[in-house]
């Protein structure tokens, strides 16, 4: 299976046909569960389902049986998924703790919440008979409840996309819930619906405080095109989320074009994510087999003042397990105007990593060359950018929309992470306090990887290029 051209070697694909969102994302001893939004007959988008995989250490996956199947209250759109360890909605049956789902029923006619509850470490799921828990209040999207415990106010609450706005809903039970309050309209971005929220709480970085941080996806909107994820951060007191920036300031988390409904995994210490790798502008057309989609790598989250502002900041989780062996290790590499600094790369994924000393350079480039194609990188310290280029990356005519020269603001470079895998760029730049993830489908499987500065110098430190184990 991992002989398939496009076969992803470190990301979570589906064996076969479609995938979407990442939904019900739960730990529960020893065990990340990741609910997808799945549809097992096609390659495309269609009635969707929950498929379920697993996993030990959020880097190798068991597909399990599909969790939850359609039916006459409609689709099973995205939704969340919590440990209900005090028995809260009375669903408990066995001596392991309940887990409850919480979900939109997208019916023909309106969308509305629903749940179901497992007795057996999230294996099989029974919907809840009183279904919808949360009716359709007259609202054309009103969608993808994720649900956590508020300690404080001693309750349930949800955060749910509604229009283009964020309703919370408070609940003693996961059954009963009120409405608290309404978030959004003259906050952020507004190019397109709001989906997929996740309502959470982080410690910000050097300092004796936590901030509330609300994330949001967004389709159409995103800055280089397409489905994005926007965040804001402010305080929650149980009924009220207030943001701190003014309304207008806009927050994108991946300022690449396939990173969305990216969520937290619930029940678990330390703030983890993952969202799902593309956008929604090309999903159904990638040209991958017999299978379409891949997930990020799971990233920690943190906060972080950058430039006065709080600003969301990403790392991938420790790889160190898979990429064992080093290409280039803790090397210092001096790129000078005319020379290019290049590596023979084995066509399997690879992490890179470096600080940058210094720079004169008005741009530092990094190009994965074949020997029609390319994908390059360019952190550009005239314009004050970062542009990944894939208009000759390999495969780029199954959409018009695909071939695309992508920017991301970075006022200075000082370091870089990036993960390669077979079909994906991911690129943390600062300690993660940027981050681009893109797609690309190379044609051939042989590549080299250039390093090169314009007009000047650039010092690069503690390079670390690695491979997979063989
Ligand atoms: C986001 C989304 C969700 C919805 C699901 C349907 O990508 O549109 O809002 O629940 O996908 O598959």
């Amino acid at each position: 299976m991992y002989d398939e051209q496009y076969r992803p070697q470190l990301h979570f694909s589906p064996k076969e046909n479609w995938m979407n969102d990442p939904n019900g994302l739960v730990y529960y001893k020893g065990e990340y569960h990741l609910f997808y939004q799945y549809h097992p007959h096609s390659m495309v988008w269609g009635p969707m389902h929950w498929g379920h995989a697993v996993s030990k250490d959020l880097l190798h996956w068991e597909e399990l049986p599909i969790a939850l199947y359609p039916d006459e209250l409609g689709q099973i759109f995205s939704g969340s998924a919590v440990v209900d360890t005090q028995n809260t909605s009375g669903l408990k049956t066995s001596d392991e703790d309940v887990m409850v789902a919480i979900f939109t029923h997208h019916g023909e006619d309106n969308e509305k919440q629903s749940i179901a509850y497992s007795n057996d470490r999230g294996i099989t799921w029974v919907k809840y008979a009183g279904n919808p828990i949360i009716p359709n209040p007259g609202q054309k999207d009103f969608r993808d409840p994720k649900v956590f415990w508020h300690e404080e106010s001693e309750k349930w609450v949800m955060s749910l996309a509604s229009g283009d706005c964020i309703r919370f809903y408070g609940s003693p039970n996961l059954i009963d819930w009120e409405l608290l309050s309404v978030f959004g309209s003259e906050y952020g971005a507004h190019g397109g619906v709001w989906e997929c929220p996740d309502l959470i709480q982080l410690p910000v970085e050097g300092e004796d405080q936590k901030k509330w941080v609300l994330i949001v996806s967004i389709n159409p909107g995103g800055p280089n095109g397409g489905s994005v994820v926007q965040y804001f951060v402010g305080e929650f007191d149980g009924v009220e989320f207030v943001c701190d920036d003014r309304p207008e300031v806009v927050k994108w988390a991946d300022f690449g074009r396939d990173f969305y409904a990216a969520v937290t995994w619930s029940n678990f210490p330390e703030p983890i994510w993952i969202g799902w790798m593309s956008n929604w502008q090309y999903a159904n057309q990638v040209p991958s087999e017999p299978f379409r989609s891949a997930m990020s790598i799971p990233r920690k989250l943190g906060l972080r003042r950058v430039d006065g502002e709080f600003t969301l900041v990403q790392s991938p989780i420790d790889l160190s397990s898979l990429f064992k062996k080093a290409v280039v290790s803790n090397e210092t590499i001096t790129l000078r105007p005319s020379e290019i600094y290049q590596v023979k790369l084995d066509n399997r994924p690879l992490f890179a990593k470096a600080n940058v000393l210094n720079s004169t350079a008005s741009e530092f480039l990094i190009t994965f060359r074949g020997e029609q194609e390319r994908l390059e990188i360019v952190f550009d310290q005239k314009r004050k950018e970062v542009r990944i280029d894939r208009r000759d990356s390999g495969q780029i005519s199954f959409s018009e929309l695909f071939a695309s020269i992508d920017r991301m603001p970075l006022a200075r470079l000082n370091d870089f992470t990036l993960i390669l895998d077979k079909t994906s760029i991911e690129l943390f730049v600062n300690q993660g306090n940027r981050v681009m993830t893109e797609l690309f489908f190379p044609l051939e499987s042989e590549f080299t990887l250039d390093f090169r500065a314009l007009d000047g110098e650039v010092i690069l430190e503690n390079v670390e290029l690695r491979h997979l184990e063989s």
